[in-house]
């Protein structure tokens, strides 16, 4: 898949841009704060995710304006298509001239990865990152998915709110059972996805990984559950996290929460052998967060035959040379929008295009 045509107004610092951009490399370049970073981020809201920013769509809009309109000329094997965001205090968007009853009926039509210096977290900070990155990447290629996790995170809420309530109405805890089987069913579902997404990343991610540390490091990604399953099937699975759920109760009544389950699950992601996230170096842990990203685009494209659109903003930093090297070079065939502040840094890459940004404006 690759994006012919840009136009973007009245979103964070731009005020109007339009772009035709090159249908491999894309090379963003321009000082600190000048609306490169900004531009990645308008082509990423197609995905009908959030900012990977984090940011609310309000703060999306350009200051003392009302709103912002996006709009993308993108081409699949099968079509050429149109997609428009209009950002007022709500996103909607539309596609093809049909207006969408959500952004989020974009996915599925419009795959892009992105990588950026805040997907360092994924390796360094806490496990809600790795689960947020794990549950975005399924829900981009499985929709079913993203309805399993929202009906996982009701049942949740729900029985947590039942253990608060128990407190003055205790007849409330007959119906501890029937929840908890609910929660164990579809907690397995959670589970076993995962697991399945988990062993496919791996294969990518440490291929890709073991490119750019030149075969000098190895990486290894695990599932790390607290529901202490001893197969892989779905059964299984439901059978031991139900019984967990029945011998954490007595604490979880204390606390009134619930603490099994796959909402405490982690991703342990290992160089060599031991933990990124505690021994890793800068260097490292980059190459390693990178590789978890370029595996979901490798992913994308086995499952829907497309390649994503890849979004790279700031990854040469803390890369030595080798490393640099064999990320540009893995960059051929697909669509890549790489943003630097010197052009230097990717001169080694011949073809494609090169766009200046400055004061939010594409000014070469
Ligand atoms: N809603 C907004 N309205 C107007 N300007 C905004 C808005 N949100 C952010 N900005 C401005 O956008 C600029 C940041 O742009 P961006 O993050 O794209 O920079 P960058 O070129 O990626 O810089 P760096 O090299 O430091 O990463 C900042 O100057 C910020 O004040
Ligand atoms: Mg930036």
């Amino acid at each position: 898949m690759h994006i012919n045509e840009v136009k973007i107004e009245n979103f964070r610092n731009i005020d109007f841009m339009g772009i035709f951009p090159h249908k491999e490399i894309n090379v963003i370049y321009g000082q600190n704060g000048q609306g490169k970073t900004n531009l990645l981020e308008a082509i990423w809201l197609f995905t009908g995710c959030k900012s990977f920013r984090n940011s609310k769509d309000s703060e999306l809009v350009q200051f003392e304006r009302e709103n912002s309109r996006i709009s993308l000329s993108f081409e699949t094997e099968l079509r050429e298509n149109n997609a428009a965001i209009f950002i007022d205090k709500k996103r909607t968007a539309n596609l093809n001239g049909i207006n969408l009853s959500s952004p989020r009926e974009l996915i599925g039509k419009y795959y892009a990865v992105v990588f950026s210096p805040i997907h360092l977290s994924l390796i360094k900070d806490g496990p809600i990152n790795r689960r947020k990155f794990i549950d975005t990447a399924i829900s981009q290629i499985d929709n079913m998915y993203a309805k399993k996790l929202m009906y996982f995170n009701h049942l949740i809420q729900q029985k947590n709110a039942l253990l608060k309530n128990a407190v003055e109405n205790p007849s409330l805890l007959d119906t501890l059972d029937v929840w908890d089987e609910k929660i164990a069913l579809s907690g397995a579902e959670i589970i076993s996805d995962r697991i399945n997404y988990i062993k496919k990343l791996k294969s990518k991610a440490t291929e890709i990984y073991n490119g750019i540390s030149g075969e000098k490091e190895e990486l290894d990604i695990k599932y790390l559950s607290n529901v202490r399953y001893e197969s892989e099937e779905k059964k299984d699975i439901a059978r031991i996290y139900f019984e967990s759920l029945k011998k954490h109760r007595p604490n979880d009544l204390y606390l009134k929460n619930t603490t099994s389950g796959p909402h405490r699950d982690d991703i342990e992601i290992l160089i060599n052998n031991i933990s990124a996230r505690k021994f890793g170096s800068q260097g490292q842990q980059r190459s390693a967060s990178l590789s978890l990203k370029l595996g979901e685009a490798e992913i994308i494209k086995d499952l829907k035959g497309e390649h994503p659109i890849i979004l790279l903003d700031d990854v040469m930093s803390e890369l030595d040379i080798t490393r640099q090297n064999y990320i540009l070079n893995k960059m051929t065939e697909k669509q890549v929008f790489i943003t630097c502040c010197e052009k230097e840094t990717v001169s080694r890459l011949h073809a494609g295009k090169v766009f200046k940004i400055e004061n939010g404006k594409a000014v070469d």
